[in-house]
């Protein structure tokens, strides 16, 4: 009998699916990382999201594993290279938490503008006051997105239904792609010289570690608003808590972190309350997406574990 660990939160549906197969399932969320060392080599396959990081030392223990699935989009939790060499299967499922991520990056986008975060904060601790929680209207705005793939052109679209003008920077988008959705592919420093909004969706690469820092955020307007829903590392959290302390920029809604979980200790933005939304990587954590990547994902697993793939070497 073949076993799973199912090592972050997916939805039962998932779980129904492997047992369904005759596969005995460990259902493990948030255990901690001895734990998970010391039990990986029992697993033929697991299941992950974001917060288990299955690197080298993970996988070298790994002695049964024959098949990661990522229920969601990012790889970069996961050592891609050791896999490969220790004939572990890998796979995402991109297209299942597109739209929550999506419809996250728009939420983030008004409720920074219409500081709804902060002002039901304030009522909630009995404070009624319209006059700090003045807000901007986006219609007008530019919204400048960083990586027009499968989320940040959804994103472009919804923008523009709110009369925003949409602007781009997408090193591997042919420009006539961009045309299709009005969306002008600009230099990346234009892009952030010229945007209200700066929105990013990209993957985190060596390419994209960082893309924001001090550089970045000293040349964009003093009114700009900074939105991450893609990976925390695409931001340097240190420079962007600078940039805010300078008033270099208004704003920023991050949903992803360089540390997470997020506490006092690990994140210089949880002091901005006034200027900075934060959630806890929710993007893709809704009903929908998790009921798409978790069945994906399992149906996946118990493709690879039954089709009786030859040893890893
Ligand atoms: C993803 O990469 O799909 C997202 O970060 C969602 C997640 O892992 O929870």
């Amino acid at each position: 009998m073949y076993k799973v660990l199912v090592s972050d939160n997916i939805a039962q549906k998932g779980i129904d699916i492997l047992e369904a197969a005759g596969i005995e399932v460990d259902f493990k969320p948030g255990q901690n990382r001895e734990e998970l060392l010391n039990s990986i080599g029992n697993y033929d396959g697991i299941i992950v999201r974001s917060m288990t990081i299955l690197n080298a030392e993970a996988l070298n223990k790994a002695k049964n594993l024959k098949v990661i699935g990522r229920a969601g989009t990012g790889y970069d939790n996961i050592d891609l290279d050791t896999a490969t060499k220790n004939g572990i299967f890998v796979f995402n499922t991109p297209t299942g938490n597109t739209i929550s991520a999506v419809e996250h990056t728009l939420g983030m986008i008004l409720s920074l503008s219409r500081n709804i975060a902060q002002a039901n904060q304030a009522l909630h601790n009995d404070i009624w006051d319209r006059k700090k929680y003045m807000g901007v209207e986006v219609k007008g705005k530019t919204l400048g997105i960083i990586g027009l793939g499968r989320i940040g052109s959804r994103v472009a679209k919804r923008a523009q239904a709110f009369g925003m003008k949409v602007i781009a920077n997408d090193p591997y988008l042919a420009p006539k792609n961009a045309e299709k959705i009005n969306v002008p592919l600009l230099p990346f420093k234009e892009v952030l010289e010229k945007s209200d909004y700066i929105s990013l969706h990209t993957p985190l690469t060596d390419e994209t570690y960082h893309i924001l820092s001090h550089k970045e955020f000293a040349i964009m307007k003093e009114t700009a608003r900074v939105i991450n829903c893609a990976r925390g590392q695409n931001i340097d959290t240190e420079a962007l808590a600078a940039a805010l302390e300078k008033n270099k920029i208004a704003g920023a809604a991050i949903d992803v972190h360089e540390e997470e979980p997020v506490k006092a200790t690990n994140n210089p933005l949880l002091s901005f309350e006034d200027r900075v939304i934060m959630t806890c990587h929710l993007g893709g954590t809704t009903t929908e997406a998790m009921d798409n990547v978790s069945i994906t994902a399992a149906e996946e697993v118990v493709s690879v574990l039954h089709s009786n793939l030859p040893e890893s070497p």
